[in-house]
């Protein structure tokens, strides 16, 4: 019989209805403590696969922390390299834990990140340095992860049951275009609603699309609506979910939490689907 890893207990994690009709899933159960270990499992069995990526190379990504988290812990247990470049803003309990698996931090200007990140990134592998990009951006992997195994989760746990709305915060948009792909194909009437960051503001882990950046696995075609929120409004369900849901998760939960109450507000009878992407722990210096 294979001997089972800590990779074995990525997903399968529990769905909770944390208010009447509005139901989330708990991300920061996987052991990596977010919704990232999913994707970079995938992308790394993908890019083994393909002969890409051997024992012994160096990763390197551009993360806001949770995909750093998860490529770490891979990494550690696979036995690579990983290098993360990483806004200036993140979270000093994600980076110690990065270092704690082994992986190396560059911290980038902040308005610098991602874009120009990404570009710098294939100009040094055009200059034949030796390095994999898995780009959670650009990589199918990303949302094929939640097509496949998240959302099926999310029906399973359901029983069945009818969904009317799937609220997601958006990064690099694998979540809301894989688990929405998945939900809408089972759920005709379905409404797909997109929470980003107001323009100038910060919650970490997303991002505005008004930024100018489209990442390209995003399926903007599925989203019916986007909605604009200001930090300190997640900032604030995120405390209320703690305080008085008993769930410990990360400003991106509260975003989630927060614009599924406005739907439910508006559609007091829709039963409404989220994601709460990881563990608030990370996040306690604030
Ligand atoms: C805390 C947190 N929430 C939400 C997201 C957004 O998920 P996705 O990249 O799948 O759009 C991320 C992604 O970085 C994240 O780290």
């Amino acid at each position: 019989m294979k001997t089972k890893t800590i990779l074995d207990s990525i997903g399968n994690t529990p769905l909770i209805e944390v208010e009447e009709n509005i139901f989330a899933k708990i991300e920061g159960f996987n052991p990596g403590g977010s919704i990232k270990d999913r994707i970079v499992l995938n992308m790394i069995l993908e890019a083994e696969k393909k002969g890409i990526l051997k024992k012994g190379d160096t990763i390197v990504e551009p993360t806001s922390g949770n995909t750093g988290v998860a490529l770490a812990m891979v990494g550690a247990m696979k036995g690579y390299n990983v290098s993360l470049l990483m806004p200036e803003t993140t979270s000093p309990e994600k980076i110690k834990m990065i270092k704690a698996f082994g992986g190396e931090v560059i911290l980038i200007e902040s308005i610098r990140f991602r874009k120009d990140v990404i570009v710098d990134i294939k100009e040094r592998i055009k200059q034949g340095e030796k390095i994999v990009f898995l780009n959670q951006y650009e990589n199918p992997m990303n949302p094929l992860a939640h097509y496949q195994k998240t959302a099926q989760e999310i029906l399973r746990q359901l029983k069945g049951r009818k969904i009317d709305f799937f609220v997601a915060g958006m990064g690099t948009g694998g979540t809301i275009t894989g688990i929405g792909r998945k939900l809408k194909q089972k759920h005709k009437d379905l409404k797909i609603i997109g929470v980003q960051p107001k323009a100038g503001e910060t919650i970490e882990g997303l991002r505005s699309l008004k930024e100018g950046f489209v990442p390209p696995i995003l399926d903007l075609d599925l989203i019916d609506e986007i909605y604009d929120l200001e930090s300190i409004k997640a900032e604030e369900a995120r405390d209320d979910l703690a305080k008085n849901k008993g769930i410990l998760a990360g400003p991106s939960s509260g975003a989630a939490l927060y614009i599924s109450r406005e739907i439910a507000k508006n559609n007091p009878k829709a039963r409404i689907v989220t994601v709460f992407p990881d563990r608030g722990e990370r996040y306690l210096y604030y």
